[in-house]
């Protein structure tokens, strides 16, 4: 298993490329299966989760090729609506190619991705949709098969009761192939949601109302190919900016997504950082020691502010001045990573949904392992601002969400190897 051995104190300086976003490239490859035909995707990050999703589309019967950044998906083949256990288990993002296959093949045999580091994560609202949609679902030998009787799902009004990201982009894949109008309300908003409605608009589908909490589809007989770039992922943006903000120096977002950024640095903003925004750029300077946020940190669907920025933003919050509270709405397990910052030297207490976090003057290297993909990523961020060396283990949960993180922290003068 690899580490990362970090030794801390160096100021962050430099420009860097973001890479796509995963959380776009993941449910875009799902909505894949959906296409008759060839698509290209551009930007994709070269990462295990997008590897899984490619295994996954070539269990499928799919062509899927991925050379670099690029990936060459031909679904005109499609022909398996089974998706194996192992693959399942892979990554939670492989319930995305359930509503995929169920919209493309009329069924779909599937195991329950199961909990992941954050906690229980339930697929209800998913099957609770489908159901409307038309599908008979039932138990076989342990894993679940999900029918429409008809070979077409049927379009339905779907009414979520928390607006869940992987619900609403499991109903519209669902929806684009199915026979007459489907009405998705209390629908979530994020922008990766966007990206993949965008992708399947320029594969012919027929949708309205995404980034709004009522979304309509239309269904039609048949999707063709397209080219397409995912966009930039806002949360490795976080990530870096965040980064930066608790080592000190200044960085540049060369194509960052600013409109879609807006509610983590609105935040960030607060803790004294100097951020500029401009020509699809996010500039970041910090100068003297980082301010508390005064207000209550509420993590909420978008435009609320990211579950994912909080652990990374909480490392930065760790040697500010004053105390910050976080409440985390969404996930009942996301606060795995404040022990190994204590470790560090950070002064937080969990009490239920909140974390209080009393700024101390500054941290220390430790050993820890990374629990989670951002709560790894945060262990990297307090590691960069501490006094001395710390390891990082299990960063295959970090390896999951950063393309080349150790390059690019080395090329802003970071001190970072794996070993
Ligand atoms: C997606 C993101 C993840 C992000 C999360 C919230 C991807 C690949 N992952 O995850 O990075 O942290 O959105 O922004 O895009 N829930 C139920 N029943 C359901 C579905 C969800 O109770 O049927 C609950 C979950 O347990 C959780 C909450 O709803 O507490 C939010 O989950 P959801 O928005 O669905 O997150 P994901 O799509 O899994």
């Amino acid at each position: 298993m690899q580490n990362f051995i970090i030794t801390g104190g160096n100021r962050l300086s430099g420009e860097i490329q973001l890479q796509g976003s995963k959380n776009s490239t993941l449910p875009i490859m799902a909505a894949s299966v959906l296409v008759n035909g060839k698509c290209t995707l551009e930007s994709c990050p070269a990462l295990t989760d997008v590897y899984s999703a490619a295994r996954i589309l070539n269990g499928l019967g799919c062509k899927c090729r991925l050379s670099g950044n690029t990936a060459e998906i031909d679904s005109a083949s499609v022909s398996r609506s089974e998706i194996p256990e192992r693959l399942m288990g892979e990554m939670r993002s492989s319930i995305m190619f359930v509503g995929a296959v169920l919209g493309r093949l009329g069924e779909c045999t599937f195991s329950i991705p199961g909990g992941c580091e954050l906690g229980p994560r339930p697929i209800d609202m998913h099957l609770a949709a489908w159901s409307k949609m038309g599908a008979e679902i039932s138990d076989c030998g342990g894993r679940i098969c999900c029918r429409m009787p008809k070979g077409r799902a049927h379009g339905a009004k779907i009414s979520l009761s928390f607006p869940s990201v992987g619900a609403t982009e499991n109903v519209i894949l669902c929806a684009v192939l199915a026979e007459g109008e489907t009405v998705i309300n209390n629908a979530a908003r994020e922008p990766e949601i966007c990206d993949m409605c965008r992708f399947l608009r320029s594969c012919g589908a027929k949708i309205r109302g995404d980034g709004e909490s009522r979304i309509v589809v239309e269904g039609v007989e048949t999707l063709h190919g397209c080219e397409y770039r995912v966009m930039p992922d806002r949360i490795a943006g976080a990530t870096y900016l965040a980064m930066t903000a608790a080592a000190g120096g200044e960085i540049i977002l060369k194509n960052a997504c600013i409109p879609e950024s807006e509610p983590f640095i609105s935040v960030l903003e607060q803790t004294g950082c100097c951020i500029c925004c401009k020509d699809g750029r996010i500039y970041l300077r910090r100068g003297g020691r980082l301010k508390a946020i005064r207000d209550r940190i509420r993590t909420m669907p978008h435009p609320g502010f990211p579950t994912d920025a909080q652990a990374v933003l909480m490392a930065a919050l760790a040697t500010a001045e004053g105390t910050s509270v976080f409440e985390e709405n969404i996930f009942d397990c996301r606060y795995r990573h404040t022990d190994a910052l204590i470790k560090m030297g950070a002064d937080i207490q969990v009490m239920g949904k909140a974390a209080v976090i009393r700024g101390v003057r500054r941290l220390h290297g430790a050993d820890a392992e990374a629990t989670d993909l951002r709560g790894g990523a945060a262990m990297v961020v307090a590691a960069l601002s501490a006094d001395g060396e710390s390891r990082i283990g299990s960063i295959f949960h970090i390896d999951r969400g950063y393309e080349k993180f150790e390059n690019i922290i080395t090329s802003l003068g970071g001190s970072i190897r794996r070993e």
